[in-house]
């Protein structure tokens, strides 16, 4: 099957095409550059500029890939969670398509989506523990097959906003994460203490305010040279890597996966995957992490689940809307 995926969830727009699993383009045109100097994402400006990419940017895949809208069986768009704005650009665009094409459409959620990052140009092995790393998320998953369960999420801030939050209150630009790690290459990740969150009822949900707060008020006490800089940012970035590891180890126990995956934009951390791999050899378990280019967000991975949605039988019809919240979003209230 020939899948065109589209992705708008958050500040990039993105456009992809798969074919029996292989990626055949793979086009994402990202935001950041609009807002560096709000240290963030402004919903508005940025479903304002989804609008004006989302035509350019589809064609663009099409081209790469060698075909035309004739030749595709079916479309997969970001669907949920996501800024509401930004969502509406993107699936709405695919439903348009959709009903003149006469090709069905399948909504994609798209931290299912980053979990099957993982798995391009692999093949997982199941039960998977998936853990999804990002700006706007912190979740881990048991995922068998195309049945994904919640089994923890963050309570507060995710892992990739603490990153950017404590990079804009230093004043280091926007997105954190690799600002943080370029500065914090070769620094003393002992030098600072941070104490990580636990919760009175046992659970082993993420929490990241906690650890954003320390740095804050570390960083408003600290007078940084250089050298103290990269010791307290090498210091913070394994606070975060930390907590993310003790509870995968903690869920592995619980749910005895056959392997497990960490995926999302702050996947691309270098700490993180050495960490990760180190564990996952002691562990003796599988380990699945996605190539570079699939870790932050993308279209490859929408469009490479929608080929296995659609291929199962799933399909939403034009009357479906997107929406901005899951279950495994922060805080979510009915979460069990
Ligand atoms: O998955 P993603 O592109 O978008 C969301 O769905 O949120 O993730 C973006 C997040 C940002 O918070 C960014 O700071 C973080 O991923 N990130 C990193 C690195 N590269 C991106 N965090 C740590 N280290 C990195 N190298
Ligand atoms: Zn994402």
């Amino acid at each position: 099957m020939i899948i065109l995926g589209i992705e708008t969830s958050c500040d990039e727009t993105a456009a992809a095409v798969v074919k029996d699993g292989d990626i055949l383009s793979d086009i994402v045109r990202s935001q950041v550059n609009l807002f560096e100097e709000y240290g963030g994402v402004v919903p508005e400006i940025s479903s304002r500029r989804h609008l004006e990419l989302i035509h350019p940017i589809v064609k663009l895949s099409l081209k790469r890939a060698g075909i035309t809208l004739g030749n595709i069986d079916g479309i997969a768009a970001t669907k949920k969670p996501g800024l509401i704005g930004s969502l509406l650009v993107g699936y709405s665009y695919a439903k348009a398509l959709s009903y003149g094409l006469r090709k069905p459409l399948v909504g994609i959620d798209h931290l299912h989506a980053h979990i099957y990052s993982a798995e391009i140009g692999k093949k997982f092995q199941f039960p998977l523990l998936g853990l999804v790393v990002s700006g706007g998320h912190t979740a881990a998953f048991l995922v068998n097959d195309l049945d994904f369960k919640v089994v923890a999420r963050t309570r507060d801030d995710a892992a990739g906003e603490a990153f950017d939050k404590v990079a804009k209150k230093l004043g280091l630009g926007y997105p954190g994460g690799p600002v943080i790690e370029k500065l914090a290459d070769g620094g003393n990740s002992e030098a600072f203490n941070f104490s990580q969150a636990r919760f009175k009822d046992g659970s082993l949900d993420f929490s990241y305010s906690g650890l954003k707060s320390q740095a804050v008020r570390i960083s408003e006490r600290e007078n940084f040279n250089d050298e103290k800089l990269r010791d307290f940012l090498a210091s913070f970035q394994k606070a975060i890597v930390t907590q993310l590891l003790n509870r995968l180890d903690a869920l592995v126990k619980i749910y005895k996966p056959e392997a497990v995956s960490i995926t999302g934009g702050v996947s691309q951390n270098q700490h993180l995957r050495i960490s990760a791999e180190d564990y996952a050899r002691k562990a003796g378990l599988k380990l699945y992490l996605p190539e570079k280019k699939y870790c932050g967000d993308n279209a490859a991975m929408i469009a490479y689940l929608g080929e296995k949605m659609l291929g199962a039988g799933y399909k939403d019809d034009l009357f479906s809307t997107p929406f901005p919240r899951t279950m495994a979003s922060k805080g979510e209230k009915q979460f069990k």
